[in-house]
């Protein structure tokens, strides 16, 4: 029996996909390449459905031999260990993303005398149409939820950047750019009590409450369909943390970060130059114990922010910190700084590895921005967060067609600063 070879992510099955392996069975046996959760978020967003329920359903379908996990979007590995005497795939990959893949696959078959066959793409469907009307369906809490783990173990790092309100959420859930033939947009959504307070005009020191948080988080929410991650603050005291946790898990958030300070809470990037207190080991220890037995779900992340850096504490004790918080249950842990060169995020992530207990690792590069997410991921973070850019961008260019206008004493001079009429008419369509 000859062996056929057939890669594919499987996550929205249509009749492509049965087409493909209809055809395959007429060459032999067919093995199919199923890519990991690994493989399909290197160059798109993570499948709906996770490698185990997409293992399920291929080994299901008729004419499928073996399922094997692909665990690249390059093929060669898988076939050179398994010299298929064919690879059948659709013949809509001759240009844009998978080209590429599609040479090499070429090459590597030469080695054997193998043979790429080429099936005709079945029209009218597709994963790309199908993914978008799944996005129209929108999610629920708990696909929502459970998602930042998944990302966390598919993602050499998981990007996410900070929404305040509907539009930045939208912002969040839909930019895309084409690099390097690879499709890029950021994987998750923060929720910022700097940009939260600011776009309300409060201060960012606890002020803006719970009940108004959520209302912000709603309108993202309902918007949206990626995880989301919520600045927590100091989250109070243990006492009404339990109630935080429980509320949030309850909409879907993936995960709160809740950073050991204790009073008033100011921004940590004012850093020495207003009056912080951070929290006793002991103390924070019991908020992040107490608040993992009030969870439902096994899901849902509470994530430790350590301001020793940013309080001039030193080293010693971030890592200190690190240790006990991890001992306590803490899903992860985010260590802030305030400095304008990464070396001391550096040094910390060296010493977090050698840790024996290691959670995911999450930075805030608002002053050291100079990092690269390549840098980061080197040094083993797992979550960075672009915390307020979308607030900072937005703010002077409102401040300066107000400006614009005033001077004028007419809109005309203002409008080079704008979107078009038209567009902002069209920007939110209606759903249908
Ligand atoms: C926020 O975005 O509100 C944060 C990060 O907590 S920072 O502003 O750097 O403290
Ligand atoms: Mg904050």
């Amino acid at each position: 029996m000859k062996k056929v070879y057939v890669g594919m992510s499987a996550d929205l099955i249509h009749p492509g996909h049965l087409n493909i392996i209809n055809e395959a069975q007429k060459y032999g046996e067919v093995i199919i390449g199923l890519l990991t959760d690994q493989a399909i978020a290197s160059y798109k967003r993570l499948p709906y459905l996770t490698y185990e329920q997409r293992e399920i359903i291929v080994k299901a379908i008729k004419g499928v031999a073996e399922v094997v996990p692909q665990e690249t979007l390059d093929y060669v590995p898988n076939l050179r260990k398994i010299k298929p005497d064919y690879v059948v795939h659709g013949d809509d990959w001759k240009t844009g993303i998978q080209q590429d893949i599609r040479a090499k696959i070429i090459n590597a078959l030469a080695e054997w005398g193998g043979q790429l066959i080429e099936v005709p793409y079945t029209k009218g469907i597709s994963s790309t149409y199908l993914n978008a009307r799944v996005k129209e369906i929108g999610t629920t809490s708990e696909i929502r939820m459970k998602q930042l783990r998944r990302l966390i173990d598919a993602k050499p790092i998981v990007r996410v950047i900070e929404a305040h309100n509907g539009l930045t959420g939208l912002i969040a859930e839909n930019i895309k750019v084409i690099k390097n033939n690879q499709s890029r947009e950021f994987d998750a959504i923060w929720i910022s009590s700097l940009t939260d307070s600011t776009a309300k005009g409060k201060p960012d020191i606890e002020l803006v409450d719970l009940t108004s948080r959520i209302t912000t988080i709603s309108d993202i929410l309902e918007v949206t369909t990626k995880p989301i991650i919520v600045d927590g603050d100091t989250g109070g005291i243990p006492e009404l943390f339990v109630y935080t946790v429980r509320s949030l898990e309850r909409l879907g958030i993936s995960a709160i970060i809740i950073e050991d300070k204790i009073g008033l809470k100011k921004n940590s990037l004012f850093g020495t130059d207003v009056e912080q207190q951070q929290d006793l080991i002991d103390n924070f220890c019991y908020k992040i114990k107490q608040g993992k037995k009030s969870q439902v779900t096994e899901d849902f992340m509470i994530i430790s922010r350590i301001e020793s850096l940013i309080l001039k504490k030193g080293l010693e004790d971030a890592l200190k910190r690190a240790r006990a918080y991890i001992e306590a249950g803490t899903d992860g842990i985010m260590i802030h700084s305030k400095e304008k060169d990464p070396a001391e995020i550096f040094t910390f992530c060296e010493e977090f590895k050698k840790l024996p207990k290691r959670v995911p690792l999450v930075v805030v590069p608002s002053t050291y921005n100079s990092v690269t997410e390549t840098q980061l991921q080197e040094y083993g973070v797992n979550i960075v967060i672009y915390a307020n850019q979308l607030l900072r961008s937005a703010y002077p260019a409102m401040v300066k067609t107000a400006q614009t206008i005033l001077e004028n004493e007419r809109a005309l001079e203002a409008d080079q600063y704008c979107m078009p009429i038209k567009e902002i008419l069209t920007l939110i369509p209606e759903w249908k």
